[in-house]
């Protein structure tokens, strides 16, 4: 049978492991990687003809695989607007939805409240993973999609207030409804105990649901209790968790937050190390100071800067300083906030070396955290895969590009159970990106954070061409993307 053929030819092939790279060609066929090597188009596989190739010059350009954002909040994006430019702009051919306790699935209400709103407040309409998978499916969006289940969620599906533990019963329940998502091929829960609507749960309502997901094979996210002062405690309560479980543990963009505890991951880090002598752990994170959630007055410190990123009562201060906004009218920070609300906000408030030891760590991977509901979103939505390069490769020198380019694919595809995708090789899904190491780099910025990235030539998802960057405007051609399944 004849398949569609691309050649990518001559480009510097990094395979996704963190090995060494090297000179040569990989090539496509339908949607799989059918071959690598040095000059390929002299020896081509059975059933490939020269004629019917497109061969794609790459000479100067590393060839690798398609980035996975681990630590998404495109649940509903990937349906609303399914040519997902931010991601695919960068590189990105896989999101993995669902993360800090919030996914869309399983849960159905006309109005969300927060913190599920990260997602738009209507799009609550998959009481099921199946129905999920359906409208994914339906959409096809230009990327591929692997689910995580919220635990926040299964609350709000099963609670009628969240103030508190879940009762037996509501365990009972929660506990279905996870076990039928894993059955229908989600990738683990997330949690965010962080949040008001899940503080009140105890490590137990959290362990008892994580053994369903170990039962499945699948992971543990966590955005921390806490990621200030008590944040060694929620190391510990979720390393505790995922431990009793049995389940691996990723502990979510992890930071310091808050001058008080900058300087601290001299701390965390350690005790990962400690802790993965005895678990399978891991960590994401995205290149940036700043973090961005909903408005909170608790992290209003009147100390740090705070941009405004959306407020449904006051628009018109969308991409303003709250310092600016206070002063204006005649009242203190947290008096504005609570004006403000319900709103969103980037944060500076972490400090550029704990930043840099989270990114070098060998258990790191690079995850965006964007927020694609926000009006005026963090620049991580758009910039965070090419600026891992920019900045912190070919500026700082923080590790190699083959070890960068792990962080993205190899390592995250390993910890999240998503199989066949995430490495260069023969009979792999043909995920491929293939960039400019030169030039590669974010244009997002605090003030203009809706800006595709540069140096991305040509993305492929599922062996068909889904972006052409380079001159002119980015186009986003075939949407091949795919509902992922649990390995
Ligand atoms: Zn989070
Ligand atoms: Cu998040």
């Amino acid at each position: 049978m004849l398949e569609q053929a691309i050649l990518l030819e001559a480009g510097l092939v990094v395979d996704g492991s963190g090995g060494p790279s090297w000179p040569g060609d990989v090539l496509l066929a339908g949607d799989r990687i059918v071959a690598l090597g040095e000059g390929l188009r002299q020896r081509l596989p059975e059933g490939i003809v020269p004629a019917e190739l497109e061969s794609i010059d790459c000479r100067g350009k590393v060839i690798a695989p398609g980035f996975i954002d681990v630590h998404t909040h495109d649940d509903a994006i990937v349906l609303r607007d399914p040519l997902c430019l931010p991601k695919i702009s960068q590189g990105i051919t896989t999101v993995v939805t669902g993360n800090c306790g919030i996914s869309l699935a399983p849960y159905r209400t006309p109005e969300a409240r927060p913190p599920l709103t990260l997602l738009g407040s209507d799009s609550f309409q998959h009481a099921t993973m199946a129905e999920y998978r359906a409208a994914v499916e339906a959409a096809q969006p230009a990327l591929n999609v692997a689910a995580l289940i919220g635990h926040t969620t299964l609350r709000f599906a099963t609670m009628d207030a969240l103030d508190r533990a879940a009762t037996e019963d509501e365990r009972a329940r929660m506990g279905a409804l996870l076990e039928a998502c894993m059955q229908d091929g989600a990738h683990g829960l997330s949690s965010g105990l962080f949040y008001e609507q899940a503080f009140a749960a105890p490590a137990e309502e959290v362990t008892a649901l994580a053994r369903i997901v170990a039962r499945h094979g699948g992971v543990y996210a966590t955005h921390l209790r806490s990621e200030m002062a008590t944040i060694i405690e929620a190391m510990h309560e979720a390393g505790d968790i995922a431990f009793s479980a049995g389940a691996p543990l990723v502990i979510s963009h992890h930071k310091c937050a808050g001058p008080a505890n900058w300087g601290r991951t001299l701390e965390t880090l350690p005790l990962v190390d400690a802790l993965a002598q005895r678990q399978d752990i891991a960590l994401d994170v995205y290149p940036y100071v700043a973090g961005s959630t909903v408005l909170r007055e608790d992290l209003v410190d009147g100390v740090i800067d705070i941009l405004l990123t959306w407020s449904d009562p006051h628009p018109e201060v969308t991409g303003r300083m709250l310092a600016d906004v206070a002063r204006e009218w005649g009242v203190d920070q947290k008096e504005a906030c609570r004006r403000l609300q319900p709103g969103g906000a980037c944060y500076f408030q972490m400090k550029e070396e704990d930043v840099e030891r989270v990114i070098a760590h060998p258990r790191t991977m690079i995850g965006s955290d964007g927020l694609p509901h926000d009006r005026h979103p963090h620049p991580r939505l758009w910039g965070a895969f090419p600026r891992v390069f920019a900045r912190y490769w070919r500026e700082r020198r923080l590790f190699t590009l083959e070890q960068a380019v792990h962080k993205m694919t190899g390592m995250t595809a390993r910890n999240l159970r998503i199989a066949d995708r995430g490495l260069l090789r023969v009979g792999a899904m043909a995920d491929v990106v293939v960039f400019d190491p030169q030039t590669i780099a974010d244009t997002a910025t605090y003030d203009r954070p809706m800006s595709a990235s540069v140096g991305i030539e040509r993305v492929f998802v599922n062996g068909a061409c889904a972006y052409l960057g380079g001159e002119g405007e980015p186009e986003v051609r075939a949407r091949a993307g795919r509902m992922l399944t649990r390995a």
